[in-house]
């Protein structure tokens, strides 16, 4: 079905690890009821639960097996011989394989169940199969959830009673199907007009619709990246795994906070705010979803299936569940799963059975936007120890690679997103998003190249990295007096001035020189807010290194995620000890990840089942309670000499 479910299979740095010397047949397993596979010619070995498809342990594993249906069962060209271990035949295999074949091992191995261990023969390919990149440079082979079956039924006759119904499973007998109750109402009238030839749209298991004709091309669905300002959409042709249209949007719930926790007061004061929320969220997903219909020419009734990931917050309250407990101590989630629902269910108008698969969370503040980041990011199947940011209000963090993944979430304010900043402003035209200072001179880079409106986050750590490389702020955060200033930096040292009871520096001058109070200005009290926002981040990295016992050394990468990640100068970056000290290179934004894991998602039926397993192999380091937060976090706030 449509919701995340636990995997059916292994994740290559385990199998690595795991790999130890095959067996022939026989049904005796290890001690943990796994089976060894052993690949020839390349002498890949791997081990893998009982139940996993053949073809899929094999793709995990870089093991690559002809195909071009994706593990569907329609292609026929998956075939592979069994040299040793048992295989039952299944009843596509007879149509593919003449008796002597069969009796020789001869297997469609997207039908072989693996209940034994086995020793294979993979012929070389010939032909290569469908595949999309993804994520941070994830290849992908395409085995959606969603396929389409073109089938010619016999006309029935007197002599041939055989049901509608059976009629077209018949015709399907490799797949287990399950019809909806909507489909059988139409079904007679749609197979009679069109005589006998239609298409089967089935999602997993479940025949959602039977369409008149051959519309085995047109196969679309849905991601969203639903986040607590914009919302993302993207339509995606699963047949050839590219995206067809992307579009987005400020997240209609705006009106009611820009972060979760004003978003879950305003719930806890009014009884009607939550409906309320529920139903812009609605809203702002439905107009997207229509919007990439549009643009991409595709009829919404042609979208059989939407992904969403989203915070912990955005989830409940896009479903309807109460987030309350979500915004104080000891934050719970109702639930880290969430039940197969259909698409008309978070408010999108596709076609009527579509599904909608929905990222789970591994806590109240680490959502499904980060499942769906990590994903994308494909941190547990990389041997390379990196470290994972995702930078907004609250900044989740995961420290790890295929080994071991630790997590954790740290409160960072609203100073990022250019709130609690006297100057600052969303990244929107007219922001100030990068800033330049030298000793002489000041540049600036604005949004939209128009007349600069404020600072966003990514000013905002530009312009204070700038000032502490001159040491025109110090190493507490302090502005430096204007001797001092004059002499480091004389051609911009005029821009340090008061304002009120604070020093100021003057980023840009309103048309008259001079005229702070509507210059567009850093402030001391600035400094602080993004002091506190750095040390509180920085203070999670360190403590998620130290409980892995690693040093700064160790890490090879840094990902910064979201939209500020993508922004986000590593050179000022690392010099406010936002991020570790690495070589810049190896600081690399990741962009809209959790956008890219609900695409892999939907792609992917191997994908999804990632997603799920990481909810088993993130362990969750919480912050709050920890004694050494206080002393870390006060260390942290200086910035680095
Ligand atoms: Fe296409 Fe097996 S992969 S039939």
């Amino acid at each position: 079905m449509s919701e995340l479910r636990a995997p059916q299979g292994v994740r290559d740095g385990e199998n690595e690890r795991d790999s130890g010397p095959t067996g022939g047949g026989g049904v005796l397993t290890d001690g943990r009821g796994r089976f060894d596979l052993l690949f020839e010619p390349s002498g890949r070995k791997v081990r893998v639960p009982p139940g996993v498809i053949l073809f899929d342990a094999a793709s995990w594993n870089s093991v690559a097996i002809d195909s071009t249906c994706g593990g569907h069962g329609t292609c026929r060209k998956c075939k592979v011989q069994i040299l040793e271990g048992t295989a039952p035949i299944s009843s596509l295999d007879t149509r593919a394989f003449s008796t002597e074949e069969l009796r020789a091992g001869w297997r469609l191995a997207c039908r072989v169940e693996v209940v034994t261990n086995l020793h294979v023969e993979v012929p070389p390919l010939a032909t290569r199969p469908k595949a999309a990149t993804v994520g941070v440079g994830r290849k992908v082979i395409l085995r959606p959830a969603v396929q389409k079956r073109y089938v010619e039924l016999d006309e029935p006759t007197l002599s041939d009673q055989t049901t509608d119904l059976e009629r077209l499973f018949q015709s399907l007998d490799d797949l287990e199907l399950r019809p909806e109750l909507a489909v059988l109402r139409s079904l007679g009238q749609v197979l009679r007009a069109s005589d006998y030839k239609v298409t089967a749209v089935v999602v997993d298991d479940v025949l959602i619709a039977v369409e008149p004709g051959d519309t085995t091309e047109r196969l679309f669905a849905i991601a969203f990246d639903l986040g607590t300002t914009t919302v993302v959409a993207t339509l995606l042709d699963l047949s050839t795994g590219t995206p067809v249209a992307v579009q987005s949007m400020l997240n209609k719930q705006q009106p009611f906070g820009a972060d979760v926790i004003t978003r879950i007061s305003a719930i806890m004061m009014d009884a009607k705010a939550l409906g309320q929320l529920t139903r812009l969220a609605h809203e702002s997903l439905d107009e997207l979803a229509q919007a990439v219909c549009q643009e991409g020419g595709v009829d919404p009734s042609e979208v059989y299936e939407v992904a969403l990931a989203g915070n912990a917050t955005m989830t409940h309250i896009v479903l309807g569940i109460d987030p309350e407990s979500l915004g104080v101590a000891p934050f719970i989630m109702s639930t880290k799963l969430f039940p197969e629902i259909l698409a008309t269910e978070v408010g999108v108008h596709v076609h009527a059975r579509a599904r909608a698969v929905i990222f789970p969370s591994l806590g109240a503040y680490v959502g499904g936007d980060i499942v769906a980041g990590l994903l994308a990011s494909g941190m547990d199947r990389d041997s390379r120890l990196r470290l994972f940011l995702d930078i907004g209000t609250n900044c989740e963090l995961v420290l790890g690679n295929s080994e071991r993944l630790l997590a954790t979430a740290a409160p960072a304010g609203p100073a990022f997103e250019g709130a609690a900043i006297r100057c600052g402003m969303r990244a929107a035209p007219g922001a100030i998003e990068v800033v330049k200072i030298s000793a002489a001179a000041l540049e600036l880079g604005v949004i939209g190249d128009v007349e600069p409106l404020g600072l966003c986050g990514s000013g905002l750590v530009d312009v204070v990295a700038e000032l502490v490389q001159l040491k025109l702020i110090d190493t507490t955060g302090r502005f430096v007096t204007d001797e001092v200033a004059a002499e480091l930096a004389p051609g911009v040292a005029a821009r340090l001035t008061q304002l009120e009871d604070q020093r100021v520096f003057v980023v840009h001058w309103s048309a008259e020189v001079g005229d702070v109070a509507r210059s567009i200005f850093l402030s001391q009290r600035d400094v602080r807010e993004l002091q506190f926002a750095k040390a509180s981040i920085a203070t999670g990295w360190r403590i998620l290194l130290e409980d892995a016992g690693l040093k700064v050394d160790d890490l090879q990468q840094v990902l910064l995620a979201g939209s500020f990640g993508s922004y986000l100068s590593p050179a000022s970056a690392v010099r406010l000890g936002l991020v570790p000290k690495l070589p810049l290179l190896r600081i690399v934004s990741a962009g809209n990840v959790a956008g890219e894991g609900a695409k892999m998602a939907l792609l992917s039926l191997r994908e999804r089942a990632g997603a799920m397993a990481l909810l088993e192999e993130v362990e969750y380091v919480e912050l709050s309670d920890r004694s050494d937060f206080n002393d870390q976090f006060v260390d942290q706030l200086a910035f680095p000499d």
